[in-house]
């Protein structure tokens, strides 16, 4: 098998003189021959001014090359795209597969035995994972690891949760400019990934868990010198995998790990676009997520970890408590312990290096969770022929059945200019509708599940409604809120057919949401609407990224994942 340098040539026609110029070139840089033969291993760099979560990008960097160089092995830094949450418009999942197809098609293009990748801000993680898994290099995910906790008048402050709980004090009067200012220093105190379970933090001790990163790497804080030891161990490891060419990650990424993930997903509470990007990642390698059985599995599976938005700690708190090694145990009989993972070994391996702390109260027992249920459900009904999801271990129990009517937004910019409306015809009892805001009407998804209570409700001390729509939220938003119905009203789903008045019912014990108007009406509706472009949805791009998302984005049941990369799918 070719290694090292000779992987991958540069065609001009003479492979010989294509390594004698490859090698010209790299000389340049003031390596050896003794480095030029060595295994080579990748380390994509995702540091960005404008993305505060990666920070501390640089130092892991030194680290993980450190790692690689104890090993025997030749590191080789390059960048890929990087996405922060808060820096991306229209909205990060926009550049999700852009990321994606950014790092699979550097890895392919450059001579690397394997690759380490260093993610964390939400879509990072989940685009590498889709990567790694089309491009099948021996791969090892590097976290950059949570955030610190910030404070605020004794009370200990989180990235977002607390952001949108503040927020919303802030818009209900009670919580005045002044202290707001200051709560904005304090919600973001260090670099390193949201520190709440929001979806960086899901899909780190996803990546664990699966065996893609080390023990420990979801929950060390960015800022801690563990965390710098874990990167170096990486590096080893990675070099080890450049000599041996494997595990690779299709090696790794299997039904059974897949399955594991979703345990894991359920039982620490884990972020709704988790659900989105496993499916995405699993496409890649031909497998499908079944919702009906990740449904089952939040039966089963109730909700281990007190961390916020499902309960009261921090991701710092976790890790002291054990990390995912730790939780692992607690899930013994229900994922498979003989799943490998890139260091060589097994889960089982894992679980028994475990950590015990005494006292922890983080991490539960199976007879003592924090819910009895997993974190999510998946609904039907003829609202969501094709699915929706609804975090029910961060929704209000008393609304987990309800009936109210609708109020219907036509798309997130509608949703902005009328909810604060003191003439909008609304009140607790209603169910917020937003629609076009799915994969490609907004376009990309955006994070605008999470809609605000209306001012005048949340001056009345109104917390949570029943919200439902197309779009996703963030994981660390707390709410009865419906997501992900699919298919989406920009492309024909009945969302599309809902007037405000109409009645909606949720039933999650029932698994459905549905909109009780008689067929022989919504038949009129539909009729009515025509095959055109949904009104409220984004106009048609004609050019660019944005076309090509556009017409080959897959609906949130699918995992968002653009047709054409998708094994077995032909673009449309
Ligand atoms: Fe980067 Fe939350 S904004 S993880």
């Amino acid at each position: 098998m070719t290694r090292g340098m000779r992987k991958g040539l540069t065609s001009y026609g003479d492979a010989d003189f294509s390594l004698f110029l490859r090698k010209a070139f790299i000389k340049a840089m003031g390596l050896s021959d003794d480095a030029l033969a060595r295994p080579v291993v990748g380390i994509a760099n995702t540091f960005s001014d404008y993305n505060a979560c990666h920070g501390n990008v640089p130092k892991l960097v030194e680290a993980i090359k450190r790692g690689v160089m104890l090993a025997g092995a030749l590191p080789m830094e390059f960048p890929t795209i990087s996405i922060h949450e808060s820096f991306a418009h229209p909205t990060s999942m926009f550049l999700r597969n852009l990321m994606a197809m950014d790092t699979e098609e550097m890895i392919r293009a450059q001579p690397m035995d394997a690759v380490v990748l260093i993610g964390g801000c939400d879509k990072t993680i989940p685009a590498q994972m889709m990567a790694c898994a089309s491009a099948d290099v021996p791969t090892i995910i590097v976290p950059v690891g949570p955030m610190l906790v910030g404070h605020y008048q004794g009370e200990q402050l989180g990235a977002c949760t607390d952001c949108r709980r503040l927020w919303g004090e802030h818009r209900g009067g009670r919580i005045d400019a002044q202290q707001i200012e200051r709560i904005n220093e304090r919600l973001a105190p260090t670099a390193g990934t949201c520190m709440v379970m929001g979806t960086a933090s899901t899909m780190a001790c996803i990546v664990e868990a699966m065996g893609l990163a080390l023990p420990g790497s979801a929950s060390i804080p960015a800022t801690h010198a563990d965390r710098l030891r874990s990167a170096e161990a990486s590096g080893q490891f990675a070099a080890a995998m450049a000599v041996n060419g494997g595990p690779t990650p299709a090696q790794l990424m299997t039904p059974a790990s897949f399955r594991n993930a979703m345990v894991v997903l359920q039982a620490i509470g884990g972020s709704t676009n988790g659900l989105v990007h496993l499916t995405a990642a699993a496409g890649r390698l031909g497998i499908k997520i079944d919702l009906d059985e990740f449904d089952r599995l939040g039966r089963e599976v109730p909700v281990l970890l007190d961390l916020k938005p499902s309960g009261r700690h921090y991701m710092e708190h976790f890790h002291w408590a054990g990390g995912v090694p730790r939780l692992l145990r607690e899930l013994d009989g229900l994922i498979d312990l003989d799943a490998p993972t890139a260091m060589g070994g097994t889960l089982r391996d894992v679980v028994a290096a475990a950590e015990d702390v005494r006292g922890q109260d983080v991490i539960r027992s199976r007879a003592d969770p924090i819910k009895a249920y997993g974190s999510m459900a998946v609904l039907g009904g003829n609202l969501a022929p094709r699915g929706a999801v609804i975090k029910q271990s961060a929704a209000s129990r008393a609304l987990m059945t309800h009936r109210g009517r609708a109020v219907v937004f036509e798309s997130v910019q509608d949703l902005t200019e009328r909810i604060d409306d003191p003439d909008l015809d609304v009140t607790a009892d209603d169910v917020l509708v937003l629609r076009n805001a799915g994969p490609r009407g907004a376009p990309g998804m955006p994070e605008a599940g999470y809609l605000p209570i209306q001012k005048k409700l949340a001056q009345q001390g109104v917390k949570d409604m029943v919200r439902i729509s197309d779009a996703r939220m963030s994981g660390t938003a707390f709410g009865t809120i419906v997501l992900h119905i699919a298919p989406e009203s920009a492309v024909g789903g009945p969302l599309g057919l809902v007037r405000s008045g109409d009645t909606i019912a949720l039933d999650v014990p029932g698994r459905r949401i549905d909109l009780q108007v008689d067929a022989a009406e919504l038949a009129r509706r539909r009729a009515a609407l025509g095959a055109g472009p949904s009104a409220g949805a984004a106009p048609v791009p004609d050019r660019g990224y944005a076309a090509l998302f556009h017409r080959t984005v897959l609906q949130a049941d699918e995992g968002c994942d653009f047709d054409f990369l998708v094994p077995g799918r032909t673009s449309g």
